[in-house]
């Protein structure tokens, strides 16, 4: 146990409060990690912010995870319906994974309902906006960390 959670954002999500908000909300990046680093910390734990919009950079970013962190709450961004090489890194790191998205996927155009993450992530939380990510923080920390 390393009570520390990683905060993994991927590609278009360090827009957040300018993209689409009438999908996404006015909510930024920086809002959510400091939100989420708060409520982590309430819980006992550190939390690791990292957004990038390379899918290699996300890569390292689980892999680095190995031995030093307890699970990683997860929004790949659109490298969701087709990455993969990060599908192959959940798997490689053995840690459980919270896949969140901020709207709907299976709400929305036909190529976001796909997600090639899910198998081998522990559950899918969508369609919750910002709640997303604190809620599966908490489910996190709850049910796979103790
Ligand atoms: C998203 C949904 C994806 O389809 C999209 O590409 C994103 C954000 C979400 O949080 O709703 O970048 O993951």
């Amino acid at each position: 146990m390393f009570h520390k959670i990683m905060l993994l954002n991927g590609p278009n999500l360090n827009m957040l409060g300018i993209r689409q908000p009438e999908i996404y909300g006015r909510t930024t990046l920086a809002d959510i990690e400091s939100r989420f680093t708060e409520k982590a910390k309430a819980l006992g734990f550190s939390a690791e912010c990292v957004q990038s919009n390379s899918e290699g950079a996300l890569i390292d970013a689980i892999q680095s995870c190995y031995g030093r962190i307890d699970g990683i709450v997860l929004n790949a961004g659109a490298y969701t319906h087709y990455s993969y090489a990060i599908r192959d890194a959940i798997a490689s790191v053995s840690l459980p994974v919270m896949e969140v998205h901020l709207s709907d996927i299976h709400a929305r155009e036909e190529f976001r309902h796909i997600s090639v993450i899910e198998p081998v992530c522990k559950k899918q939380i969508c369609g919750l906006g910002e709640d997303g990510y604190y809620i599966a923080l908490e489910e996190l920390i709850r049910d796979y960390v103790d």
